[in-house]
């Protein structure tokens, strides 16, 4: 693929001066020549899609999620709520005629919405355990008492040393005492014997209690390690068992009134075409959020339920880390996918002349937009003329380099053809007090951005 190279683009006339992550006096000037000079200017190119939306603050988080029947069965940190989804069909008038597509749609959240407001959907992750939460959480179940005597036999059978084992991976003896891993091992081996789509149900029961058994907490870009007291599993599993079948008798009456929208979710890679052909020019919205260029590595944060059910050895895990989107700072580097922009330039070059804590950091920015590009690439092939994207992402900081995504983005965005049409700034994220006392304090955007195909 040839090099994509922006350097040429013309920058349309400022609106609006001084956005407000550049407001700080922190500007870095050697002599007369700013160092910042190419993000101001793409600022001020994108100055007057900027809208402040305070009210979606909360919505772009996981929060409120956490007391939704269905949609909390699994916790997953990174993903966005349910109201986002309503919100966002509902602002821009998206026909129930579209199908929505989620290209990293995690634990289902889009697709889950969707298929609750009746509007066919589609959706792809690379990540093993978030296409089985999703699939498990989307799944019709007409009969109640086939699940709820399976609980119940479940949780009647009597202990006994379990076959199987765990992958050697070092996180496993370090989260769970050994008395807990042959636990785990006993139910999953007990579980296997159900017929499916039963078995996932029992499943999804065992991977969402890995956390609460375990002493590890996830933390942002790591497993962290706690001292706590650890809960019997069976009582455990138990809890869990009985409140998502009572979300699915609750389901029936409150949820999903939307009718038999079809909805699926795939594994895939977003950054390849793997999307069934069907779906050309045929989707009429995506909704969605990659990965935040913030160094977290999903295959670690969920690497407990990654061992329990996905990965045969550690060289599994490693794979899995290296197919995702390159957000985490084990990233690669990739020839052939090069872009050259001239904001993402003057970073990488501005990052070259820095004491950074991690020297892969440079890496990991340049293979993020790389990869965003071919996401970006395929989007507008599925996409129909006409149809529109909702972008959530967050912008970031490195040793006081800011990095405009949600504009880089656009950049790349209005390169395959698509128009922007709006970005909605969400909220300010504040950087870590490390930073802050070395920087000042620099929030950064959260926003999502509209991108529109041009009919
Ligand atoms: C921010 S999360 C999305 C969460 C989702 N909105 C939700 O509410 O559950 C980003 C997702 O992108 C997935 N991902 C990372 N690299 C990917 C790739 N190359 N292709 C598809 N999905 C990918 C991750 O596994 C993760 O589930």
């Amino acid at each position: 693929m040839p090099k994509l190279n922006l350097q040429q683009s013309s920058f349309s006339q400022p609106q609006i001066s001084s956005p407000a992550s550049y407001a700080s006096p922190q500007t870095f000037e050697v002599g007369s020549l700013s160092l910042v000079e190419q993000r101001h200017m793409l600022e001020k190119k994108y100055a007057r899609f900027f809208q402040e939306k305070p009210e979606y603050r909360q919505l772009v988080t996981y929060v409120p999620n956490k007391k939704l029947p269905v949609y909390n069965w699994f916790k997953y940190k990174e993903g966005f709520s349910r109201q986002l989804v309503f919100k966002i069909l509902l602002d821009w008038k998206v026909s129930k005629d579209e199908i929505i597509l989620d290209p990293f749609a995690g634990c289902g959240t889009t697709l889950l919405a969707c298929k609750e407001s009746g509007y066919r959907a589609v959706g792809l992750d690379i990540l093993p355990v978030a296409v089985f939460v999703a699939k498990v959480k989307l799944q019709d179940w007409p009969d109640l008492t086939l699940l709820q005597n399976a609980i119940d036999s479940l949780l009647d059978k009597k202990y006994k040393p379990p076959t199987l084992s765990f992958p050697k991976v070092a996180i496993i003896d370090k989260a769970f005492s050994k008395k807990v891993q042959d636990e785990i091992l006993f139910y999953k081996e007990c579980i296997t014997e159900f017929e499916k789509p039963v078995q996932d149900f029992l499943m999804l029961g065992l991977i969402s209690i890995l956390e609460q058994v375990s002493y590890t907490s996830k933390d942002g870009q790591f497993l962290r390690l706690v001292d706590r007291n650890i809960p019997p599993v069976k009582k455990t599993l138990k809890k869990q068992l009985s409140e998502m079948l009572d979300d699915l008798y609750q389901q029936q009456q409150v949820l999903f009134k939307g009718g038999k929208a079809k909805v699926e979710i795939l594994q895939g890679d977003a950054t390849l075409a793997d999307l069934p052909k069907k779906y050309w020019g045929k989707i009429g919205a995506v909704i969605t959020s990659p990965p935040y260029l913030n160094r977290y590595d999903y295959s670690r944060t969920y690497s407990l339920e990654l061992c329990t059910l996905f990965v045969d050895q550690f060289s599994d895990l490693r794979n899995i880390r290296h197919s995702l989107l390159r957000s985490h700072i084990e990233s690669r580097e990739h020839s052939g996918k090069e872009i050259s922009l001239p904001a993402l330039d003057e970073i990488l070059k501005n990052l070259k002349i820095k004491d950074l804590n991690n020297d892969r950091i440079p890496i990991m920015i340049k293979g993020y937009f790389e990869d965003m590009n071919l996401v970006i690439k395929q989007l507008v092939n599925y996409l129909r003329p006409g149809g529109l994207i909702a972008l959530v992402v967050a912008n970031a900081r490195f040793e006081g380099e800011l990095v405009p995504t949600d504009l880089i983005l656009s950049e790349l965005a209005e390169f395959h053809g698509l128009r922007t049409e709006s970005i909605w700034i969400t909220r300010y994220k504040g950087n870590s007090s490390q930073q802050m006392g070395r920087y000042g304090r620099i929030p950064v955007r959260e926003s999502i951005v509209f991108w529109r195909k041009p009919d």
